[in-house]
């Protein structure tokens, strides 16, 4: 099938090349010189495992070219919009100005018949008002809205190998004709049993905001946990293997520290909360509300909890910052706890050096005034404390004993509860984590 691809972001991109993979002839549109330069040229404009390799992979079967041009995207039957839908600034809903503009782009190349599929995380109600611009201007065109579940640092795994697909379908017999594309393009996807949901317009779309609160909701529950555990000297880590045991809950994103962060999770349930308000029904989601705060206090807890081992005083304390991408192998740093964390520790007089083995370049554009280390090596050296807040690989495996040499004071803040306590206290250090007692 001949397919175009609008957006070519995180998302986008690795949707384009993964739609080649499974055989289609893909093209990927966006409106950033930059992105689609780098894409023709087999770059990843981003960190994600795996990306590179399947790119150049598609483009060498010639089965993918990028374009600025949307011109370029007629001829093709299925048109997926996969553009960014940011926290609109200062506000919290949803900014849909790229869904717009790529809808509007769209006209010039769509024909009758053929299916625009959304992805795009949006508020509800969105898909219905883009359907009755599409029906208007181009009789005959069809639009489904068909969420995307992907995780970054899983993106390739997550599109090719998802554990759901939901359609989000017109009615009755453009419906039909929409989800027989749909299967056409997933061919391969649903062969092997995928589960798929067809549905409407409204619950494909609620589909996608729903499971990002609930993952948030467990996130958050688990950090309020710790909250209680602190007060009470429990242990957080060991409630959330007690209770994950239970199928019904599972342990998964049960995992206590600083928190949720990224270009997802915060800004949906921010946007559900206010769509819910626009159609008078807030009430429904004021628990989110609560969610994002136990979210943030989290950011905050970690700060005092660095002044507590710090004597009390952050002025000028060396900091280790180990850890700026909201989440491992990733360099997205949107909304990052880590670099949260490490402005208000600078802004509260401590003197600290931030490291990441992806993000330090991002972090250095949009957080300039912090410093910043190639290695946690070199970040580490003279430091009075050590806060790991996001768990790459490379840092759980530090040798703790060697680590220690470089310090002036062996005191580790363990903000996402991924180091081993007793190896770090056997080798001399302060132990403390986010819901813990001090080790
Ligand atoms: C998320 C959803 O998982 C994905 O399905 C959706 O399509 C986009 O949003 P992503 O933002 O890539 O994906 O990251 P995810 O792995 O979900 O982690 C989100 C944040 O939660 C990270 O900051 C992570 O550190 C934090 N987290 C996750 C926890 O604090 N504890 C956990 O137990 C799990």
């Amino acid at each position: 099938m001949r397919i175009s691809v609008i957006g070519c972001g995180y998302l986008g991109a690795v949707h384009a090349a993964s739609m080649a993979e499974i055989g289609h002839e893909v093209v990927g549109i966006d409106v950033d010189q930059r992105k689609i330069t780098a894409l023709c040229a087999g770059r990843a404009p981003f960190y994600e495992p795996d990306f590179e390799q399947l790119l150049a992979r598609a483009l060498e079967a010639g089965r993918l070219s990028f374009s600025t041009d949307v011109t370029d995207a007629a001829g093709a039957q299925v048109h997926f919009l996969c553009v960014g839908t940011p926290q609109k600034h200062g506000e919290y809903a949803a900014d849909l100005r790229f869904v717009q503009a790529a809808a509007e782009s769209l006209l010039q190349v769509l024909a009758p018949g053929d299916l625009v599929v959304g992805k795009s995380t949006v508020p509800v109600g969105t898909a219905a008002e883009l359907a009755a611009m599409f029906g208007e201007k181009v009789p005959g065109a069809l639009l489904a809205w068909n969420p995307e579940f992907l995780r970054e640092g899983f993106a390739v795994r997550d599109t090719l190998h998802p554990d759901r697909l939901v359609y989000g379908l017109p009615p009755d017999g453009d419906g039909v004709t929409a989800e027989r594309l749909l299967d056409e393009v997933y061919a391969p996807i649903v062969a092997r049993g995928t589960p798929k949901v067809t549905t409407d317009h409204a619950t494909a779309e609620m589909v996608k905001t729903a499971a990002n609160s609930f993952l948030a909701t467990k996130i958050s529950f688990i950090n309020a946990m710790a909250e209680l555990c602190e007060a009470t000297g429990a242990d957080v880590k060991l409630l959330a293997d007690a209770i994950g045991y239970d199928d019904r809950i599972g342990r998964k994103f049960l995992n206590a520290g600083l928190g949720f962060g990224g270009g997802c999770l915060p800004k949906d349930i921010r946007a559900f909360m206010a769509r819910a308000g626009e159609l008078g029904a807030d009430q429904a989601l004021t628990f989110l509300r609560e969610v994002d705060n136990i979210n943030m206090r989290r950011r905050i807890r970690m700060v005092e909890l660095a002044r507590e081992v710090l004597d009390g005083s952050l002025l000028g304390k060396r900091v280790a910052v180990l850890g700026a991408a909201f989440k491992p192998d990733s360099d997205d740093i949107r909304d990052s706890p880590a670099l949260n964390v490490a402005a208000q520790l600078q802004l509260q007089g401590a003197v600290v050096c931030v490291t990441d083995p992806a993000a330090v370049e991002n972090s250095r554009r949009e957080w300039p005034h912090l410093d910043y280390a190639a290695t946690p090596e070199e970040a580490a050296a003279d430091a009075d404390a050590v806060l790991v807040l996001t768990e790459w690989r490379q840092y759980r495996e530090l040798d703790p004993a060697a680590f220690g040499e470089l310090v002036r004071q062996k005191r580790v803040l363990d903000g996402r509860n991924a180091l081993d306590r007793e190896a770090w206290t056997a080798a001399g250090w302060t132990y403390r984590a986010l819901g813990r007692r001090a080790g």
